[in-house]
């Protein structure tokens, strides 16, 4: 069990090995579900949150992409049957991709920029299988930056010039419970079919 003050050593630890930093964004992560939950960045542990409130927070370059998850409450670490939190650092763009398959745990997004224009840097949420504010697999596409807020489920945040606000919260539980009852149910065969 790591705490959540190792999970910060240890998330900054292995960035630094990879990073020149120039600019950084930071991902602060909240556990509010009502247990303990394993935070896993792009299939590898960062070791896990506390109940109710525990956070963290990992620092990663500018350009990162990835998806952010935890295995808790019928999840797989290796992301399937879980909710993911996934960013493209490129195009600052975010999103959530909910497996079909099985519902673990809600996640929400919130930019560190406050919410503008009314399209972008919005907080994302999504509650359960057919949530509006999610993608069903994984996107492939991110366009250009432009003036232009994405087609959700896809959201962007620009940071402000001075680089400031280009980070993001990620809660899950954000409303202090795993859903209720856990739906629907994890299949036996963990086969998803295609790639
Ligand atoms: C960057 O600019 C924004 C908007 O003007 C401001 O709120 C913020 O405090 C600035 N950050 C720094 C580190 O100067």
């Amino acid at each position: 069990m790591f705490s959540s003050k190792s999970f910060y050593t240890v998330a900054v630890a292995a960035v630094a090995l990879a990073i020149p930093v120039l600019g950084d964004r930071n991902f602060r992560v909240i556990n509010n579900c009502p247990e303990g939950i394993n935070i896993f960045v792009n299939g590898i542990t960062l070791g896990s949150l506390s109940a109710n409130g525990g956070s963290g927070v990992v620092s990663e370059p500018d350009d990162f992409s990835g998806v952010f998850y935890t295995n808790a409450n019928g999840g797989n670490q290796n992301g399937f049957n879980t909710l993911r939190a996934g960013f493209e650092g490129n195009g600052d763009y975010y999103f959530l991709v909910v497996d079909n398959n099985h519902f673990n745990t809600e996640i929400s997004i919130r930019p560190e920029r406050p919410e503008f224009f009314g399209q972008f840097c919005q907080t994302i949420d999504c509650g359960g299988i057919g949530c509006e504010e999610a993608f069903t697999s994984f996107p492939l596409y991110f366009p250009p930056p432009s003036n232009f807020a994405p087609t959700p489920p896809l959201y962007t945040c620009p940071p402000y010039p001075n680089g400031s606000g280009n980070g993001y919260i990620i809660t899950f539980c954000p409303n202090g419970n795993f859903p209720v009852p856990p739906f629907p149910p994890v299949l036996g065969t963990g086969d998803k079919g295609g790639t």
